[in-house]
């Protein structure tokens, strides 16, 4: 199933992609990961029904997620490193310029993709980690909470009393969003705690710019959710907008890339991975490993929830 609606941009002064089509006008849409992607896109709507461009679109849009205490694999009430904190990664890409910034292993601060969008437009870095990131973000004005929930601290709690040597996969949900606006900007964001229970310092695809999101407004955008490693092995969301800028449609594109993921480990069902994409003309793809993926879809009048296919 495949959403169709058509987006022709509109030139614009400043950042503009090559190839808008002068005086047209662009239909702003977006697509996200997972149901709680829905709430995500009804905010980056809202920015973008404003006149917003797409970066403040996704950014807004994934911080509604990153603040829901009932998410737990995403910002505040994320589910714990297997020392009991709370680990965040997340990264913004502007697809007009391919400017783009991220912050890894950041504890303490409920809105990772805000100190990443910092980076961005701060400093002439990418990544920021650790240490480094939660000294960044209170530079930057930031507020440190506790990130970890009553319900997050028991989880993390009883897996230490189980003693359980497997990292947590089921619940393993990154937001990741890739937005167009009017003007015919795309931009994508990424953000996630990671794998529950994961080695302290452990870091995964989202904050990596080419794996957990990439976005060229010449082209469109994608973004991962799912293993990190099996994103990070094959470069996943750079090779899905690859392929799109090779004329593969949205769909087939993020199917050869799973498949690859699928071809060099067809027997770790539980190493799962899911892509959204986004094309500049508005045509989208997605698609997982395995079964049980859902996408949020949304422009200007209406929202949909859909089931993605899988390939196993
Ligand atoms: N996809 C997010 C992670 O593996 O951390």
């Amino acid at each position: 199933m495949l959403g169709a609606t058509s987006v022709i941009a509109k030139s614009a002064e400043d950042s503009k992609p090559k190839n808008v089509v002068p005086g047209s006008i662009g239909e702003p849409m977006v697509i996200s990961t997972w149901d709680f992607g829905v709430r995500a896109n009804t905010k980056a709507i809202e920015v973008l029904k404003a006149g917003g461009t797409a970066l403040d679109a996704v950014q807004q849009g994934v911080m509604v997620v990153e603040s829901d205490p009932t998410v737990t694999s995403v910002g505040y009430g994320g589910l714990p490193n297997a020392a009991g904190v709370v680990q965040l990664d997340a990264s913004i890409m502007n697809g007009n310029d391919l400017e783009c910034g991220a912050v890894a292993g950041l504890s303490g601060f409920e809105n990772p993709v805000s100190v990443a969008r910092k980076v961005m437009d701060d400093t002439p870095h990418v990544l920021i980690v650790g240490s480094g990131a939660r000294q960044f973000a209170l530079s930057k004005g930031f507020k440190e909470r506790d990130l970890l929930t009553e319900r997050s601290r028991a989880a993390w709690q009883e897996w230490r009393l189980k003693q359980e040597k497997k990292e947590r996969t089921e619940d393993h949900d990154t937001i990741g969003m890739v937005a167009i606006d009017r003007r015919g900007q795309m931009a994508a964001a990424c953000t996630t705690s990671g794998l529950a229970w994961k080695i302290p310092g452990r870091v995964g695809d989202s904050p990596l710019v080419g794996h957990g999101l990439y976005c060229d407004s010449d082209v469109g955008g994608a973004a991962a959710t799912g293993i990190g490693e099996e994103v990070i092995k094959v470069c996943g969301s750079y090779q899905v907008v690859e392929y799109m800028r090779q004329g593969v449609h949205p769909q087939e594109a993020v199917k050869k890339v799973l498949q690859r993921v699928l071809d060099r480990q067809p027997n770790q069902p539980e190493r799962w991975v899911g892509f959204v994409a986004l094309r500049k003309d508005g045509e989208v793809g997605y698609a997982s490993t395995n079964a049980g993926f859902q996408v949020a879809v949304a422009d200007l009048t209406s929202s949909r929830l859909i089931a993605a296919a899988s390939l196993r």
